[in-house]
């Protein structure tokens, strides 16, 4: 592992890419301020509702299952996952603008990617090494489901679910987010 091209047909570069992604998103929504970084700061928050959902629902309970202390990584990944959601819904009470919100984000930024980074080394690296390429690849198709139930540019006049995954605060998208792949996963 790790000397791989990621091709994206697996899902450790699959996730790996979403890392790179979202690492992008907290630089955007920082060097951005007032509408610019509201937007930037909402394709942030799809991006990681969309990748942890994926997680949550597809790559932990395998690697729970397989890897030999797949317990304790799983359990620190999820507790890690939950500070990110109480610390979103702290951002997404406060004016974005603020010193508040710049000192609250710079923590969740470095966190978040200290959290990616015990992924690719603990869990992912070892995923790749236990499972079989087309295991791999049937996790790659179920994890870009999520993508699908979060478009970017939702098509006008569609009143379905799906357009409605992403209102709201962050907590309420990743529980529609985690149904709607529960149903189809
Ligand atoms: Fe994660
Ligand atoms: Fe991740």
């Amino acid at each position: 592992m790790g000397t791989m091209l990621a091709t994206g047909s697996d899902v450790v570069s699959f996730l790996e890419q979403q890392h790179q992604d979202i690492k992008n998103l907290f630089e955007r929504v920082r060097n951005a301020s007032g509408e610019e970084r509201t937007r930037e700061f909402q394709a942030l928050r799809r991006l990681l509702a969309v990748h942890e959902t994926a997680e949550e629902e597809i790559v932990h309970p395998v690697a729970r299952r397989v890897l030999a202390d797949g317990e304790a990584i799983i359990d620190k990944r999820l507790s890690e996952e939950n500070e990110a959601k109480k610390a979103l819904a702290e951002l997404e009470s406060l004016d974005i603008d603020s010193n508040e919100f710049n000192l609250k984000f710079r923590k969740l930024n470095e966190d978040v990617l200290a959290h990616a980074e015990s992924e690719e080394r603990e869990e992912f690296a070892r995923l790749s090494d236990a499972l079989d390429q087309s295991k791999l690849e049937r996790m790659r198709k179920a994890a870009a489901l999520a993508e699908k139930f979060a478009p970017t540019r939702p098509h006008p006049g569609i009143e379905s679910p799906v357009a409605n995954i992403l209102a709201g605060p962050f907590a309420a998208m990743v529980d529609r987010m985690r149904d709607a792949l529960g149903k189809k996963a």
